[in-house]
C-alpha cells in the first residue's frame, strides 16, 4: 500500500546536491557571457582608440582648410623680395603647419634658410644645416662667407666649399645645400623646402 505522506517528485529539483538544475545552468552561462562582455569592453575600446589614427584622417580646422594661399602648392612663403638687401644674405625660419595622426599644429618652425638677392632680383636660397655633421652655419661679419662653428667648415656665397688661406682642411663632404625650387610670386619669395642628409658626398634629400 502506498504511503499517503509521500509527495510527488519535482523534476527541476536537485537530485544529488551537486549538479545544477536547468534554470541554474542557464543563469551560470549568462553570468559567464555577461562577465566576458564586460571584461572585454574596455580592452576593445582601448584598442579602437589606439588604432584610430590609422583609420581616420587628421582633422584640419575649417578656417585653415579654407585658407587661401597665393603661392604654388607645396611651397612655403619665406619673405618679401623687397625686404632683402642686394648681396647681403639674410636668415629666415621656415614655418609650416604640421599634421600627424593625432594633431594639427599650425605655424611650426621646420628649418631655416639663408636667402640672398642679386642686383638683378634673382634669388639664391641655402639650407642653413652644415653638410658635415648637421650644425647650423652663420654668415660672417662682412657677409663674404658662410661659416660653421662646429668643425670650421666654410663656404663661399655661392655655396661652394671655401678653401682656407691657412690650408686648414674643410671637413664638409660637399657644398652648402641649395634649395633649387624657388618661385617669386607677387613680390614674395616661396620655396619648396628640403632637408638633406649630412655626412655624405652626394646631396640626398630627406623624405
Ligand atoms: S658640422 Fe659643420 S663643420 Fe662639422
Amino acid at each position: 500500500m502506498a504511503d499517503s505522506t509521500a509527495t510527488t517528485s519535482d523534476s527541476s529539483a536537485p537530485t544529488d546536491g551537486v549538479h545544477p538544475t536547468g534554470t541554474g545552468r542557464r543563469a551560470a552561462i549568462w553570468s559567464v557571457v555577461v562577465g566576458t562582455v564586460v571584461g572585454l569592453f574596455p580592452k576593445v575600446t582601448g584598442l579602437l582608440a589606439f588604432l584610430s589614427p590609422i583609420v581616420r584622417s587628421p582633422k584640419v580646422p575649417d578656417f585653415y582648410a579654407d585658407k587661401e594661399t597665393d603661392g604654388p602648392s607645396e611651397y612655403l612663403r619665406i619673405c618679401s623680395l623687397a625686404a632683402l638687401e642686394v648681396d647681403k644674405p639674410q636668415r629666415f625660419a621656415v614655418i609650416s603647419d604640421q599634421i600627424d595622426g593625432w594633431n594639427f599644429t599650425p605655424n611650426q618652425p621646420i628649418g631655416s634658410v639663408y636667402v640672398q638677392k642679386s642686383a638683378d632680383d634673382t634669388v639664391q636660397v641655402f639650407n642653413t644645416t652644415c653638410p658635415h655633421a648637421g650644425c647650423s652655419v652663420s654668415i660672417n661679419s662682412d657677409s663674404s662667407a658662410y661659416l660653421c662653428p662646429c668643425h670650421n667648415s666654410a663656404f663661399n656665397l655661392d655655396g661652394t666649399k671655401l678653401i682656407s688661406q691657412s690650408g686648414r682642411p674643410n671637413p664638409s663632404p660637399r657644398n652648402l645645400d641649395s634649395i633649387e625650387q624657388i618661385e617669386i610670386v607677387e613680390g614674395d619669395v616661396w620655396i619648396n623646402f628640403q632637408n638633406f642628409y649630412p655626412g655624405r658626398h652626394e646631396k640626398k634629400a630627406k623624405v
